[in-house]
């Protein structure tokens, strides 16, 4: 498996590869990686036969006084991780080469799925996840690219942008990977205190009561709000974000179910936010 941090380098080892008549399979990343990304990066190595990971904690999409410079780093394991699963090439560009001095160039969705949610609580989050996205995607080329749905309102936001710009890439969403207890993988539960770490699985078993309720045929958006709202509330130390019952399109929230729903939320233990959500077909 080759490492290349250099733009150039990436840039040349890529148009060789597309030479060769390969097909790139990418999943972007900004490492720790887990069971999740692993889970990306084989259905990548079975669909493709070139896989890149890139490894980068992009501070654009951080705001003032989120976790940048705590966000965990380990390029070594996650080199051997990636290698396993299947990746062919892992990207690890530094910011003062992705972003050099004066640079000035930004992607933005602008609207309701940008707006709401994760973009109400960390303004321009999206704006820096689409920015380094569509650089990304221009360097390495891919022909298809792996996202997690535990991350459904960026599926939402990369997809738009994709489509909008006009990228030949296609966008596959796989399914969110879980610890046994159900809580969703993800990068950030490194930080939960083991007390916390007992409280987390709240949020997913939350969402599995409103999906029965809603197998029972429950259609009320504030009440299924409010089912989740008083679950969470059980568990000490936890701190609601936002809990929201919305269409699957443009986020709108739903105060009857209808069609495709999404039922997402962030939630807060101590400094931790994390986020997860359900689709639901009615
Ligand atoms: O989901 C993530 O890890 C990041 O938002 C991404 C897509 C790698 C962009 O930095």
């Amino acid at each position: 498996m080759d490492l290349i941090r250099d733009l150039a380098a990436l840039r040349e080892r890529i148009s060789l590869i597309r030479n060769q008549g390969k097909e790139i399979g990418f999943v972007p990343t900004m490492g720790f990686l887990h069971e999740g990304h692993l889970s990306l990066i084989e259905t990548a190595k079975a669909q493709n036969t070139f896989v890149v990971v890139s490894i980068f904690v992009n501070p654009l999409q951080f705001g003032a006084g989120e976790d940048y410079e705590d966000y965990p780093r380990d390029l070594e394991n996650d080199s051997r991780l990636a290698a396993v699963a299947g990746c062919d090439l892992v990207f690890y560009p530094v910011a003062r080469d992705f972003y050099p001095s004066g640079y000035g160039t930004f992607v933005e969705v602008q609207g309701s799925i940008t707006d709401r949610l994760c973009g109400a609580s960390r303004p321009g989050h999206f704006r820096g996840v689409t920015t380094v996205l569509a650089k990304l995607f221009n360097l390495v080329e891919p022909h298809r690219t792996y996202f997690g749905q535990k991350d459904a309102q960026q599926c939402l936001v990369v997809k738009k942008m994709l489509e909008d710009l006009n990228y030949n890439v296609e966008f596959i969403i796989m399914p969110t990977v879980r610890e046994p207890d159900g809580l969703a993988m993800s990068s950030r539960n490194k930080y939960l205190t083991p007390l916390q770490r007992k409280a987390a699985p709240v949020l997913y078993q939350s969402l599995q009561k409103a999906n029965s309720l809603i197998d029972n045929g429950e259609r009320d958006g504030k009440l299924i709000k409010e089912l989740l709202e008083c679950n969470i509330k059980t568990v000490p130390g936890a701190e609601i974000d936002y809990i929201q019952v919305v269409d699957v399109k443009k986020l709108e929230p739903l105060s009857q179910l209808a069609g495709t729903c999404l039922i997402a939320l962030a939630v807060k233990f101590g400094t931790t936010r994390l986020i997860d959500n359900i689709i639901v077909e009615v």
